[in-house]
């Protein structure tokens, strides 16, 4: 069984639909929820679904080992991050070589890095007249939204577009994708 970690600190949609799509799965399981803001809409999704939580401190993320040794101890073999914004520490990438992936709402290279997540990243897609945008999935490296990419789809800015409803149609992708992405990489990693 190959055992994922989910890393999300916001609403949690992403890590919703990554726990409906691998639920009996053959070989792949979501074991772990990780979360860095007590109260967050995802810590209710994994009490109803019944997957372990850990709350996670700046402390022991940043200054310590980066919970790797609890990883390891879970037999963590994949990290998925869906909407986690602290910048993983070397020490936990070290641990994870190519094995730790982010997805980020718009086509990296453009609008990635520190400050773009949410409507900061819509916002900018429409004022930079752009006529398209998208979905980025990608390694995670030292750098914010920089690691190889390993699958984009696009979707067409339409007249009127706003960050809204630019928003519905990104998460639509993100939903109809992250998941069929993490199956295929995960499978094949393990396979070497
Ligand atoms: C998603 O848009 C994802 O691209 C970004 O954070 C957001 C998470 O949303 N990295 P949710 O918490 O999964 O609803």
């Amino acid at each position: 069984m190959i055992q994922i970690a989910v890393f999300a600190s916001g609403a949690g949609s992403n890590a919703q639909k990554l726990i409906e799509y691998f639920r009996g799965h053959a070989q792949i399981r979501i074991s772990l929820i990780v979360c860095n803001k007590p109260g967050a809409g995802i810590l209710q999704i994994a009490a109803k679904e019944q997957i372990p939580s850990l709350l996670i401190e700046k402390e022991r993320f940043f200054k310590e080992d980066a919970y790797t040794s609890a990883l390891k101890a879970a037999q963590i073999d994949f990290i998925v991050l869906a909407g986690f914004l602290w910048k993983v520490p070397p020490v936990l990438i070290n641990a994870y070589p190519q094995r730790i992936v982010n997805i980020h709402p718009a086509l990296l290279p453009k609008f990635g890095g520190k400050g773009m997540y949410g409507h900061f990243v819509h916002e900018a897609v429409i004022a930079a007249g752009e006529k398209q945008s998208g979905i980025s999935i990608h390694y995670i490296d030292e750098v914010y939204d920089h690691g190889n990419i390993i699958f984009q789809c696009s979707c067409e800015i339409t007249a009127g577009e706003t960050p809204e409803t630019l928003a519905k149609k990104i998460q639509l992708l993100e939903h109809a994708h992250y998941a069929p992405v993490i199956e295929r990489i995960a499978q094949l990693q393990n396979q070497r």
